[in-house]
């Protein structure tokens, strides 16, 4: 029996027992009851509803109770969750002024990043201990009501506009839309189609299991920093071009195959030949192996967007036509490569006139639930480590070193 009682730790060490699996294919990294996600049959669920269901019947902010508490709200629980978020959308005087140190043409999601770890230095007694219900709670609030105010104020920073401050009589969607775009001095309504659109994308981006911003977001989070700090980590992972940053990359793709004459079929070529760098922005995915849920959705509101709207965007008929040629080409068949959901936010964000640059501010906005929700969860797992992912070393063996002057 004691032969048998091994030290797992040392059999680890001794046997070079590390899973080596590159990109996390793989790998569950937590247990989570919050998304469940079928990348074969394209399912997506939060909390167990239908992701076409709650796009239909519910709202971005219901959505927000849903993922992070773990239940559709009742009425009073989500008029006081309401009445809360509309409470904290103003931003503290001083975070504003930091606008002031930003270059106007900084992108906005340096801004948002910047901005939202701020925040932690503003609310640190209440956020410095994250196991404290209580502070807790009052963090996540605040995060996710005065996020819209931080992206809004980092549009209206870029084009030189002065700062439309909450109006808490709107709903927290239409809030936003107000202080994108209203000015002072003019009467401002909120077109209750762009509300509504808008509203729906934030649904669909509102969680999406373990991706790269939300694992960076419990990593960082598992050394127990604050959800300021864990959050602002995930904003950065977004950014980037293969994540959170292709709705940006297929919007300047389209335009550029616009540009150069719209010949869809030499860009088709191109994405398939293995020497040129150039990828079809907005397809593929590594989980959706069939088809992207949230694509077929934002199609179809995309069509009913622009025409309730009355907007003609050639965009799109260069987005459809290339859709069409993907999908009929034997490499991204064999490859699995669909549209995924951002092959199509961005033609809505056009037609609602958010900017370019903003389009991944406005995915950060969406995912912002989702990412808290699963901090949330972390941190309320008792059992929950600090996340140390291993490696298999590959670099040199022992090597003496060489003086400075002996190295010739
Ligand atoms: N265009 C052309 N070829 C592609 C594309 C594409 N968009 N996506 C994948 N491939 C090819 C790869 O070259 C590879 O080919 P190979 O087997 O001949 O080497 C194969 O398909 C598998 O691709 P991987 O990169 O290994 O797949 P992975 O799961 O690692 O990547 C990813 C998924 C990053 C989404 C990828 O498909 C991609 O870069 N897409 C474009 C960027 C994009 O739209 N990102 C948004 C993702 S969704 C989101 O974050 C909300």
């Amino acid at each position: 029996e004691n032969e048998l009682a091994i030290d797992i730790s040392k059999l680890r060490a001794l046997s070079g027992l590390v899973t080596l699996d590159d990109g996390f294919v793989n790998t569950g990294s937590t247990l989570s009851g919050i998304t469940f996600l079928d990348g074969e049959e394209g399912i997506l669920r939060y909390r167990g509803y239908d992701i076409a269901e709650l796009a239909e019947k519910s709202t971005f902010l219901e959505v927000a109770y849903l993922l992070i508490y773990g239940d559709l709200p009742r009425k009073p629980e989500f008029d006081a969750f309401r009445e809360s978020i509309t409470r904290h959308t103003m931003i503290h005087e001083d975070l504003k002024r930091l606008y002031d140190g930003f270059p106007k043409d900084s992108h906005p999601m340096a801004t948002l990043g910047s901005m939202i770890n701020t925040l932690s230095g503003f609310y640190t007694k209440e956020a410095s201990d994250p196991l404290d219900p209580v502070g807790r709670e009052l963090s996540i609030h605040r995060l996710l009501a005065k996020s819209p105010t931080i992206a809004a104020f980092s549009h209206k920073k870029s084009i030189g506009h002065p700062f439309m401050y909450p109006n808490n009589s709107l709903s927290y969607v239409a809030n936003f839309i107000q202080m994108m775009f209203s000015v002072p001095a003019e009467r401002y309504e909120v077109d209750p189609v762009v509300e509504r659109a808008l509203d729906l994308l934030l649904i669909l981006h509102a969680d999406h299991e373990q991706n790269c911003s939300t694992s960076t977001v419990r990593l960082v989070g598992s050394s127990r920093a604050n959800v300021f700090a864990a959050i602002s980590s995930g904003v950065n992972a977004l950014w980037g071009p293969l994540h959170g940053g292709a709705n940006q990359a297929v919007i300047e793709m389209l335009q550029h195959i616009q540009s150069e004459g719209g010949n869809i079929k030499k860009f088709v070529e191109m994405a398939k030949d293995k020497n040129s760098s150039f990828r079809l922005m907005g397809f593929g995915h590594r989980v959706y192996k069939n088809f992207d849920p949230r694509a077929k959705i934002i199609k179809k509101t995309c069509n009913e967007v622009l025409q309730k709207l009355g907007v003609k965007d050639s965009l799109l008929e260069i987005a459809m036509q290339l859709e069409e040629a993907a999908l009929k080409d034997e490499y991204f068949v064999e490859r699995k490569l669909y549209p995924n959901v951002d092959f199509y936010s961005g033609i809505i964000y056009r037609a609602i006139g958010i900017p370019t640059e903003m389009f991944t501010v406005m995915f950060a906005l969406g995912r912002m639930p989702g990412w808290i929700a699963q901090w949330k969860e972390m941190i309320e797992n008792p059992s929950a480590k600090i996340g140390r992912p291993r490696q298999i070393y590959n670099g040199s063996t022992v090597r003496p070193f060489v003086p400075a002057e002996k190295r010739g």
